[in-house]
């Protein structure tokens, strides 16, 4: 049996980022009608370098496991902070079908779901995106702004990383840390423990995608502001447990009640923005389902790749 292997190059050539939010859209549609299932993400702690996470999903037939590490540390030691493998197998006979560069995997569907959740409960006529964070996962959502016909300002504590992704990708640095808080559509994606996102940051109408907090000490907004506003997020129980709405929680802040998972709003059986009014936050942990999703997009795309792939023998 041979099995494909998609480097990161390969995975980023056979899904778009529109492709990408298209298909996270659907798995977020599934997985709210519970035609997809995932069990919970295992996180294996390995502090204070980092941890490694191991994230199954079902469904489209196949299943699903990635293997994958955050690092904060590594970017300053040339490495990435996200690493690891996927392993997409038949669901009808366990057979492996692929396996595919994790981070590639994981900043597809990262940047993907910052964008569609500020698509869907953002203002329908907002006008300015800003993404702080120029990592890879920063790049990817840029990217993914870029294909859905914004221009979104990047900032980051490192202006050269910010100038980099800019540079690349064809859109401007902000002038500062404000500008870029102050755009209708805001997208974090930094490894920050201390709050970027203080109280009163958020201005009505405002939309935030939190994306960076997904695991022990990591915060992106404080707990006052998340109070604040009308929060929605990927998975209740994941994010309530490592999201930076584990915060609020403990706080006693924010309860269940108070949070609605973005599937169902897509699912149409829950009520998204209620006024041009509202600030709204979106926390992100990341889901498998999210990564299924693109697995499964890229091996659809792997026939139309004008380059072969290489492939393992089992
Ligand atoms: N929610 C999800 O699905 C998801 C997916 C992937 C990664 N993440 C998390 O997102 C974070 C970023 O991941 P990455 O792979 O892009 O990391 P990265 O190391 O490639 O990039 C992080 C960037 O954030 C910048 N940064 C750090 N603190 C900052 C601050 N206070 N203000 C502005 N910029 C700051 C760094 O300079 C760096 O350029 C990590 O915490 C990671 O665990 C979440």
């Amino acid at each position: 049996m041979r099995v494909p292997f998609l480097n990161g190059r390969a995975v980023e050539r056979a899904v778009s980022p529109e492709r990408a939010v298209e298909a996270v859209r659907d798995a977020f549609v599934a997985y709210a009608q519970g035609e997809w299932t995932m069990p919970p993400k295992v996180y294996v702690p390995a502090y204070p370098a980092g941890d490694f996470r191991a994230m199954p999903a079902l469904g489209g037939g196949h299943a699903l496991l990635k293997w994958v590490t955050s690092f904060p540390g590594n970017p300053a030691r040339g490495l990435p902070t996200v690493m690891g493998v996927v392993l997409l197998s038949d669901a009808a006979n366990g057979a492996p079908r692929a396996l595919l560069d994790a981070a590639a995997v994981t900043a597809l569907r990262t940047g993907a779901a910052a964008v569609l959740a500020a698509e869907t409960v953002g203002r329908a006529d907002a006008e300015t995106a800003a993404v702080i964070g120029a990592g890879v996962n920063g790049r990817a959502t840029a990217r993914t702004f870029i294909a859905r016909g914004r221009e979104p300002l990047i900032w980051d504590v490192y202006s050269e990383r910010a100038a980099g992704v800019a540079n690349e990708l064809g859109c401007r640095v902000a002038q500062s840390r404000h500008d870029a808080l102050a755009a209708d559509l805001l997208v974090t994606v930094t490894p920050a423990r201390e709050a970027l996102i203080v109280p009163g940051t958020l201005r009505p109408g405002q939309h935030v995608s939190l994306m960076g907090a997904d695991g022990p000490g990591k915060a992106e907004i404080a707990v006052e502001e998340l109070a604040r506003v009308r929060v929605f997020c990927d998975d209740w129980e994941q994010a309530s447990h490592n999201g930076d709405l584990v915060h609020a929680v403990e706080a006693g802040v924010v309860g269940r009640d108070d949070v609605t998972e973005l599937g169902a709003v897509l699912a149409g059986s829950a009520e998204g923005r209620r006024s041009s009014e509202e600030a709204t936050a979106f926390d992100s942990t990341g889901l498998a389902i999210q990564d299924l999703a693109i697995a499964l997009a890229a091996l659809e795309g792997l026939d139309e790749l004008d380059e072969d792939v290489p492939s393992l023998e089992f």
